[in-house]
């Protein structure tokens, strides 16, 4: 689908990047990266970091002007689990399954916020507002199991303080939301 796009002769693929100043950081970092090693890679975060997440649009783009199958871009992006092809929810939950959190339980949290939010590891809420992640250990396993929120962390987490702290996040959104609406 996409391979068949960007070899089409009549499509100019900078079209598919609405945003001229995300592009032309992306065309910095195409520059910056070339013939390096891990020139892949180190573009394709780089693509994250701008964009927040890499559209299907942008792995186009880059395979284009990296004159590489667009197969290689999106395996790549497939491979590794920092990479997302969809935008990223307001709020990003992080649980660490490492080894001690995993032995206290963090699997129990995963499942509870699973439930509470509908979606698996690596998807986001239909709203917008959250997104789940999991991560290998974060050096804080005397505090296990552990999960973050955007950057605040929860130690000792239990799987039935879940939906409370889920509800201070929808809560703090609404008034957010409240507040610019007023504004
Ligand atoms: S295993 Fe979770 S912080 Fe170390």
């Amino acid at each position: 689908m996409a391979a068949d796009r960007w070899d089409a002769p009549h499509i100019d693929t900078a079209e598919l990047i609405k945003d001229k100043d995300k592009k032309a950081r992306l065309d910095q970092a195409l520059e910056e990266f070339r013939d390096k090693p891990g020139q892949l890679v180190r573009v394709l975060q780089k693509a994250q970091e701008i964009f927040d997440y890499i559209p299907e649009g942008v792995q186009v783009y880059v395979a284009d002007r990296m004159s590489i199958p667009i197969s290689e871009v999106a395996g790549v992006v497939s491979f590794y689990s920092t990479f997302s092809t969809r935008p990223k929810g307001k709020y990003t939950i992080g649980v660490c399954l490492g080894t001690t959190c995993y032995v206290k339980g963090a699997q129990d949290i995963v499942k509870a916020l699973k439930k509470e939010l509908s979606i698996d590891v690596t998807e986001t809420t239909k709203d917008g507002l959250f997104s789940l992640t999991s991560s290998r250990c974060v050096g804080a396993c005397g505090m296990a199991p552990v999960m973050a929120i955007n950057d605040e962390i929860y130690s000792r987490v239990k799987a039935e303080d879940v939906p409370f702290i889920l509800a201070k996040y929808r809560n703090r959104a609404a008034e957010e939301e409240n507040l610019n609406g007023k504004s």
